[in-house]
C-alpha cells in the first residue's frame, strides 16, 4: 500500500470493517474523495480491491493509507474524520490516536453507536483542544450505510456545517410528500430526488440520545413482531409458510415497514442443512448489545414509562435463560397450546369466531403506537431536561428511511408533529387516537386468549396496559399513597385540596385531626 498525497482526500474514515467500508463506498459514490485507515490490513485490502471493481462515475473515490500519520496529512483541512468503529474503549483509543495529529479545526465525527454521555465527555475534551465534534447516530445496517443510511448527527452547529454536505448527500432520500423511501440505488449509482433522512439532532449528545431511543423503540418492534408470530405459530397453530404469506400481506398495509419485510423473508426462508424452515434451526436466545437497556436506563432516570421498550430488553434477558427455562419446563406446568380456548371473540359475543389473524394484526398496529409513543415521549422528556431543542417532528421524519425501524407508519408520526409541534403523547394525536380506539377489542382478544393458552406475550400486554394506565383518570396509587404514609409517614396529597399540599395521617390514631406538612 503506498502512501497517500498529502491534501489528496477530502473527508477520512477509520475503521472499515463492515459498517466502515459500506459508508465509505457510500461516500465516494456521492462523488467525494475519501482516505481510510484500519489497524487491520486485510480490511483496508478488502475495500481497496472492492473500490477497484466500482465505476464512481461522479469523481469520487477512496484512497487506502498505511498509517496514521500519512492517512492524517492525506487528508484537506479542515479534516473531516468519521469514526467506524467500536463503541466504547475502542472508540476513545482511535480517538486518542488521531488527536495528536489534528490541527485547530478539524473534526472527528463519531458514528458508532456510542453512549450519548461518552459522547458528551468526548465532545469537551475535543472541544478544550480547539477540535470539532459530531457523535451522529447512523442507522441501517451493512445495507444502509452502503446505499443510504438514516443520520442522526449532534455536537456544535459549526461542527455540522462542516459535515453537512457529506451527510446530506449520502443519506437515504425519502418522498417528500408520501415518506415513501426512494429505492433502486446500486454501486456508483445513487439515488437523487426526494429528501434525506439526515438533519441536525442538536448539541451534545443529543444525536446519540435519539440513535439510542430509536435502538429501544427497534427492540420493542422486533419483539412485537415475534409475539405475532408466536400466536400464530403456537396458538392459530399456522405453519410457517402462512405466516410469511401473512407478514407479507401486512407489508401491503399499514404495517408496512423493513422489520415485516424481513421477517416475511426470513420466514419463506428453509435452512440449507436440513431443508426444515430456516426459523426453526435457529435457537431461541437472543443476544444484545446495550443500546436497548441504555434507553431504559435513561427512561428510569427520568421517570418516564416505558414498559413496553424494558419488556423488549427483559424478553431478551428471558429468552437468553435457555438452560434454566428448559429446566423449569419440567416442573411448571400451563394449559394446553393450539387449543380451541373459550375466550370471547373481539366483538365480545359467545360462539362469534372473530377472524385471528386480523385480531394480531391490530395487536401489533396498537401496540407499536404505544411503542412510539413512549420512544417519543422519552426524547421529549430527556430534551426539556437537556434544553437540547429537539424537533420530534424532524426526528420522526428522518426515521422515514435507511434506518431499521422505517415504516409507513413515521409518515403519520411526522404529520402528528406538523399538526402539533408540541404533542405531550402521541396517542393523543387524532390519528392515533382513533386507530387505537377501532383497533383495541381486537388487541384485547389477542392479550386475553394468549394469557388464557399460556403463550406469553409480554409486549403486547404491556402497551395495553400502557394504553389503559395512560386513559385512566383514576389509578389505585392512592392506596399506595396511603400506604407509604402508613409506614414511612411519607405523606400525601389529598383530592379535596389544591396540588402542592401534603398531608399526614397519625396512624396509631387515624381518628385524630390530620396536619398538613406544607
Ligand atoms: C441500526 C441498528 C444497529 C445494530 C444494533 C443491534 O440502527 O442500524 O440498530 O445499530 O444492528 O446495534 O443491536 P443489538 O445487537 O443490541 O440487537
Amino acid at each position: 500500500m503506498d502512501t497517500p498525497k498529502p491534501n489528496s482526500a477530502q473527508v477520512g474514515m477509520v475503521g472499515l470493517g463492515v459498517m466502515g467500508r459500506n459508508l465509505s463506498l457510500n461516500i465516494a459514490d456521492h462523488g467525494f474523495r475519501i482516505a481510510g485507515y484500519d489497524r487491520d490490513t486485510a480490511a483496508t485490502d478488502k475495500i481497496t480491491s472492492e473500490h477497484a471493481a466500482t465505476a464512481f462515475p461522479i469523481g469520487g473515490g477512496f484512497i487506502p493509507a498505511p498509517d496514521v500519520k500519512s492517512f492524517v496529512a492525506s487528508i484537506q483541512r479542515p479534516r473531516r474524520i468519521v469514526l467506524l468503529v467500536t463503541a466504547g474503549r475502542v472508540t476513545d483509543a482511535a480517538i486518542d490516536g488521531l488527536t495528536p495529529l489534528l490541527e485547530p479545526g478539524d473534526c472527528i465525527i463519531d458514528g458508532g453507536n456510542s453512549e450519548w454521555e461518552d459522547t458528551e465527555r468526548r465532545e469537551a475534551a475535543a472541544v478544550a483542544k480547539g477540535l470539532l465534534y459530531v457523535g451522529s447516530g447512523v442507522s441501517g445496517g451493512e445495507e444502509g450505510a452502503r446505499f443510504g443510511p438514516s443520520l442522526m448527527p449532534g455536537g456544535k452547529r459549526e461542527a455540522w456545517d462542516l459535515i453537512k454536505p457529506i451527510w446530506l448527500a449520502i443519506a437515504a432520500r425519502v418522498d417528500e410528500r408520501t415518506g415513501k423511501p426512494l429505492t433502486g440505488a446500486r454501486p456508483g449509482h445513487p439515488v437523487s430526488g426526494g429528501v434525506p433522512c439526515a438533519a441536525y439532532i442538536g448539541p451534545g449528545g443529543s444525536g446519540h440520545y435519539v440513535k439510542m431511543v430509536h435502538n429501544g423503540i427497534e427492540y420493542s418492534d422486533m419483539q412485537l413482531i415475534c409475539e405475532a408470530y408466536h400466536f400464530m405459530r403456537d396458538v392459530l397453530a399456522m405453519s410457517t409458510g402462512d405466516m410469511a404469506a401473512t407478514f407479507a400481506n401486512w407489508n401491503t398495509g399499514e404495517l408496512d415497514s423493513f422489520l415485516i419485510e424481513i421477517t416475511a423473508d426470513i420466514l419463506r426462508q428453509k435452512d440449507p442443512v436440513t431443508g426444515r424452515p430456516f426459523v426453526d434451526v435457529v435457537l431461541d436466545a437472543a443476544g444484545q448489545k446495550g443500546t436497548g437497556k441504555w434507553t431504559i436506563n435513561s427512561a428510569l432516570d427520568l421517570g418516564q414509562p416505558a414498559a413496553t421498550m424494558a419488556e423488549a430488553v427483559f424478553a431478551r434477558n428471558m429468552s437468553a435463560l435457555k438452560e434454566e427455562r428448559q429446566a423449569a419446563a419440567k416442573v411448571l406446568s400451563g394449559p394446553h397450546l393450539a387449543g380451541n380456548a373459550h375466550v370471547a371473540g373481539p366483538q365480545g359475543g359467545g360462539g362469534h369466531n372473530p377472524n385471528w389473524v386480523d385480531c394480531v394484526r391490530d395487536a401489533l398496529y396498537c401496540s407499536k403506537i404505544c411503542s412510539y409513543a413512549q420512544g417519543f415521549a422519552l426524547m421529549a422528556a430527556q430534551d426539556r431536561a437537556r434544553s437540547w431543542g429537539l424537533s420530534l417532528g424532524e426526528v420522526a421524519s428522518i426515521f422515514r428511511g435507511g434506518c431499521i425501524i422505517r415504516a409507513r407508519f413515521l409518515q403519520k408520526i411526522t404529520e402528528a408533529f406538523e399538526r402539533r409541534t408540541d404533542l405531550p403523547n402521541l396517542l393523543l394525536d387524532p390519528y392515533f387516537a382513533g386507530t387505537t380506539s377501532d383497533r383495541q377489542q381486537n388487541w384485547r382478544a389477542v392479550v386475553a386468549r394468549a394469557a388464557v393458552q399460556g403463550v406469553p406475550v409480554p409486549a403486547f400486554g404491556s402497551a395495553l396496559a400502557y394504553f389503559d394506565s395512560y386513559r385512566s383518570p383514576r389509578l389505585p396509587a392512592n392506596l399506595l399513597q396511603a400506604q407509604r404514609d402508613y409506614f414511612g409517614s411519607h405523606t400525601y396529597e389529598r383530592t379535596d385540596q389544591p396540588r402542592g399540599k401534603f398531608f399526614h395521617v397519625d396512624w396509631p390514631d387515624p381518628k385524630r385531626p390530620q396536619s398538613a406538612v406544607n
